[in-house]
């Protein structure tokens, strides 16, 4: 296959050697079920995810009986949102009024199942969004309402790479009783991510996101001190003390689990080699098209992998031959149209056509870089 130059990692990222090396006995010798303890097959398969468990309670700064394994964020999300208010509705009653505030800004894993809610009657209401799609507090604090059950702010933009202030919003939140649902699918692994410091209450988590398998994830929720109670989404097996049913990924988890400790290992390193490469992209950038626009914060105050930018010209309405980035639409760029956060920052159709996310990654090298910029001087006038 002809070389591409990757960098779209916030879309996905490969899976790290380290962690397939610790995954590919889960798969075949070690492949029992968590729930059939009647041999060491399910013993050694319990033992192993719930020390992946306790591993990731440490990186995280919480209990282990406070994660619920997940099949990604999407799911994660889904079942914090539906899991609450189904929560609310069986213990309080179906006419409960149920109010939720969300950024507009959030991944379509909550912006969907927010609309779904608004059908069966919860009323959302979107909070106002800086030009960076941070959230303004004051704004946050003037529309808390008596019957409010829940604040959803990301806790890093999968497109424009903003950090939200996340331990403000949920000192806010923690002061009017409301639970904070933060996902940290884009923050973890580049920026330090402490339950303890940023008492969120539901906090989602994707492993592909950090160089670990697709299609595992978690859901952190609160069950010491404050609690947050949710039903669950999924009802079967029992798996998961009964708040996920489904036989367990085992393999996925060690991965994650991995991925975890590697990405909370070398965050620092990390983070200060992708600071260049990203210094380096936005001045060649520069150099190429004078009039390029950065969106989101600027360099220093932005997620490390990640620029958006839109340029002044752009002179191709396909994809771009020897280069995968994310054009107006990020996550769904198979079809390009205005993404729901470009939207929220009133982007002209225009403009997100000549808007495009890059993100890099642990691979990325300055020639991926210096290549990259030769290939996009191509499509600016
Ligand atoms: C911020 C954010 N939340 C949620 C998701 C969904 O994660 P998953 O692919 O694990 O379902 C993504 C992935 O695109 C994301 O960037």
């Amino acid at each position: 296959m002809k070389r591409v130059i990757y960098l779209d990692y916030n879309a996905t990222t490969p899976v790290d050697p380290e962690v397939q090396r610790v995954m590919e006995p889960f798969f075949n010798e070690r492949f029992g079920n968590t729930l059939a303890v009647s041999s060491p097959y399910g013993w050694e398969a319990q033992e192993a995810v719930e020390s992946c468990r306790r591993k990731i309670a440490g990186i995280l700064a919480c209990q282990p009986d406070e994660l619920t394994f997940t099949s990604g964020a999407t799911e994660a999300n889904n079942w914090a949102l539906r899991g609450l208010v189904d929560f609310i509705r069986t213990t309080e009653g179906p006419q409960t009024p149920i109010h939720i505030l969300s950024s507009p800004v959030e991944h379509s894993s909550i912006l969907s199942p927010l609309r779904f809610l608004q059908e069966i009657g919860v009323t959302v209401e979107f909070l106002e969004v800086t030009k960076e799609a941070s959230i303004r507090l004051e704004d946050l604090k003037a529309k808390i309402r008596p019957e409010t059950r829940l604040v959803c702010a990301v806790w890093v933009n999968s497109e424009l790479g903003t950090l939200n202030p996340i331990r403000e919003i949920a000192e806010i939140c923690h002061h009017a009783q409301i639970p904070l649902l933060a996902d940290a699918t884009q923050a973890l692994g580049k920026f330090p991510v402490s339950l303890a410091a940023s008492p969120a209450d539901l906090v989602s988590f994707s492993a592909h996101k950090l160089y670990g398998p697709k299609g595992v994830g978690l859901l952190f929720h609160r069950r010491h001190g404050r609690k947050v109670q949710l039903r669950p989404l999924l009802y079967g097996g029992g798996h998961e003390e009964g708040l996920r049913s489904g036989t367990l990924n085992v393999p996925g988890i060690v991965g994650m689990a991995k991925a975890m400790e590697l990405a909370d290992a070398r965050l620092e390193e990390n983070r200060q080699c992708w600071l260049r490469l990203q210094k380096e992209l936005w001045d060649g950038l520069c150099s190429i098209d004078p009039g390029v626009r950065l969106n989101g914060p600027p360099l220093g105050q932005r997620s490390p992998t990640n620029l958006h930018v839109t340029f002044s010209s752009w002179t191709s309405q396909s994809v771009i031959p020897g280069l995968a980035i994310s054009q107006g639409a990020a996550c769904n760029s198979a079809n390009i149209e205005m993404s729901a956060v470009l939207r929220a920052l009133n982007f002209t159709d225009a403009e997100a056509q000549r808007s495009f996310r890059i993100s890099m990654g642990k691979p990325t090298t300055q020639d991926d870089i210096q290549q990259a910029i030769r290939i996009v001087q191509k499509y600016v006038r």
